[in-house]
């Protein structure tokens, strides 16, 4: 890391507590990834990135772009892993994509799980320049979502 991006500043911790806790480095990114374990619940209780939401867009400069990784089918996924699917995953999709039925929480329209993070962000703070989500395989792919704020005024 140091070689190839020298002016790196590598953190270890809890991301969920920076951004609860308001301890990151910085209060305006222009490009934030989101790599959580699909796998959930995982560490704290924390089921894929739901907890991060809405905090998460407080900490994007006055234009960004978010990266975020989405499972549009975790059967598959933890078929493939040889894994059952605990029902705590299925009642955090359920209520984080606003899914009443097992089934479609487990294997969701992609594009309405793209329509509830396009929901999630405050058209009053933030313009959409973009959003488009990029195929990975079967199971999951990449959600981005290019932000422009409204207003210089920010609160974090
Ligand atoms: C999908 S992997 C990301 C891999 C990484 N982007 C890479 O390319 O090597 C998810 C990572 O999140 C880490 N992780 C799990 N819970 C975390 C937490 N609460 N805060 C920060 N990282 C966490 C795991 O240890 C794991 O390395």
């Amino acid at each position: 890391m140091p070689r190839f991006l020298p002016k790196a500043v590598v953190r270890i911790g809890d991301s969920f507590e920076a951004v609860k806790n308001k301890s990151l480095q910085r209060s305006n990114y222009n490009f934030i990834v989101i790599d959580n374990p699909a796998f959930s619940p995982y560490g704290c209780d924390y089921c894929e990135h739901f907890d991060l939401f809405p905090d998460v867009f407080s900490y994007l400069g006055e234009s960004g772009v978010l990266v975020i990784n989405i499972v549009y089918n975790i059967g598959l996924y933890t078929s493939e892993l040889g894994r059952k699917i605990p029902q705590k995953w299925i009642d955090r999709r359920k209520k984080f994509y606003g899914i009443s039925k097992d089934e479609e929480a487990i294997k969701p329209n992609p594009g309405k799980m793209v329509d509830v993070y396009e929901n999630l962000i405050s058209k009053g703070d933030f313009n959409i320049k973009n959003i488009f989500l990029v195929p990975r395989n079967l199971t999951m792919g990449h959600l981005v979502i290019a932000l422009e704020r409204n207003s210089k005024k920010r609160k974090i």
